[in-house]
């Protein structure tokens, strides 16, 4: 097995940065190939504490070439700020690991604006809750083609010419915001200063992510977001504006489908989502605080408190079929323990009678669908030192095995606490074997 993809099964902040990382150690290559800047991951190495938002989570390792696909938006102040962090705490060569398609968009400072104005401005109940990074308008303008791809930074003049017209489009919103536009030379004075560097990592990504699998080379494809903010497949329209789906990682790295070997969903042993919109199993109560406070449920971008509830086993299920989940990583068993009962919701009661699929559609409505649960038992065991299945208390076990059958796809992997070692790995997707790493 030569492809993997990595997808976040809920809201996003699964814990994707770990769970790739750990993957990571077999995989010759990384590719990310949605979303931009709004991403997260946190990485924990040792003692070390990395939030990376554009970089794949493979960036610290020196054997691995990393992309960033045609699907993604980015800010090239943030990329190079990434870059230099992490060569300033001693990590080397991490712009020569690096290829960022010449097709991937540009996030500009007007679309951080649109953004942030939007949200400051929406009506109640209408902000989407977004991270005010640019994003939506950034893929607003790729999809009225008026985006700005990476490549064109290869040319001054046309360069200059295309974000002049971008910038006139986006002219009447935002006075209409009351907010002040940009100038030509404000938006192009940074990127010309970036040019340099950024055109040095440019290359066309579809062939290298294309040639890389037809050699047999281990290729990681790290989502980010969940599938439940997918533009498509997410709670619409409190989602992002992008694929975090799977099928995105074909479209977004410029490969056939054909070429993923297997996907792997990552949930949390709980549910978490930032912003708005629906979450039916949300918790504001003592068991809510629980999962937030001893999860640090906090972003990792905004630094937003989460907001935290139970497992959706109806989610689990729709994520598993809208990105053909081969295997579970669930992450974040730990933070269960010390609760004395932990609830899962296995069903939906709904106007059209009781259902175990996601009423997705059905969610705009408060009130519409009310989630059925079933209770299971807690533990008080530390779990951060079991390193197998048999080393967990029972209660955790059962935890584990019921949420593997109710969402009907096995688990590849359990994590038990933030860093590498406390992983239970059950399934290698790159060898199969059950015993490694
Ligand atoms: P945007 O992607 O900044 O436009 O935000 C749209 C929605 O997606 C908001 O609810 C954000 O909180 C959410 N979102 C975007 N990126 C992430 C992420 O990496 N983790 C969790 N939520 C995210």
């Amino acid at each position: 097995m030569s492809s993997v993809v990595i997808v976040g099964a809920q809201w996003g902040d699964e814990g994707k940065g770990k769970i790739v990382d750990i993957y990571t150690e077999f995989a010759e290559m990384v590719v990310r190939y949605a979303g931009g800047p709004n991403a997260g991951h946190t990485l924990v190495i040792g003692d070390e504490k990395i939030i990376v938002r554009l970089l794949p989570s493979g960036i610290l390792r020196e054997n691995t070439r990393c992309v960033l696909g045609q699907g993604m938006v980015v800010d090239v102040d943030v990329l190079l700020g990434e870059i230099d962090e992490l060569e300033r705490r001693g990590h080397r060569g991490v712009a020569d690991r690096l290829l960022l398609s010449d097709r991937a968009h540009l996030i500009m400072p007007y679309h951080i604006v649109v953004d942030t104005l939007r949200e400051s401005t929406a009506a109640e109940g209408k902000a989407i809750g977004t991270t005010k990074k640019g994003i939506g308008p950034a893929y607003e303008d790729k999809v009225k083609r008026l985006g700005v791809h990476a490549g064109m930074l290869k040319d001054t003049e046309r360069l200059e010419a295309k974000v002049k017209m971008a910038l006139d489009g986006w002219r009447a919103t935002i006075e209409s915001l009351g907010g002040e536009v940009p100038s030509l030379a404000d938006v192009m004075a940074p990127l010309l200063a970036a040019r340099e560097r950024i055109v040095s990592m440019l290359g066309n990504a579809s062939v290298a992510v294309d040639e890389a699998i037809k050699n047999k080379t281990r290729v990681l494809f790290e989502g980010a977001q969940g599938t439940l903010l997918d533009v498509d497949h997410g709670t619409y329209p409190f989602v992002t504006s992008s694929n975090p789906v799977s099928g995105g990682a074909a479209i977004g790295s410029g490969i056939g489908p054909n070429r993923i070997n297997t996907v792997i969903g990552i949930t949390k042993a709980y549910a978490t989502r930032v912003g708005a919109g629906p979450f039916p199993t949300e918790l504001d109560d003592a068991d809510g605080k629980h999962l937030r406070e001893v999860g640090a449920e906090f972003g990792s971008v905004t630094g937003r408190p989460r907001r935290t509830g139970w497992l959706d086993v109806p989610a689990l299920r729709y994520a598993a079929r809208v990105n053909g989940v081969d295997g579970w990583a669930l992450t974040k068993l730990d933070v269960l323990t010390g609760l004395p009962r932990i609830r899962v919701c296995v069903a939906y009661d709904t106007p059209d009678g009781r259902t175990e699929d996601f009423p997705i559609d059905m969610l705009d409505e408060p009130g519409r669908v009310t989630p059925v649960y079933e209770e299971l038992e807690g533990w008080t065991e530390d779990l951060t030192g079991a390193q197998v299945l048999s080393d967990l208390p029972a209660a955790a076990r059962a935890y584990v095995r019921f949420m593997e059958e109710r969402a009907g796809v096995p688990l590849y992997l359990v994590s038990v606490g933030p860093r590498r070692r406390e992983t239970i790995v059950l399934h290698n997707p790159f060898f199969g074997r059950a015993d490694a790493p």
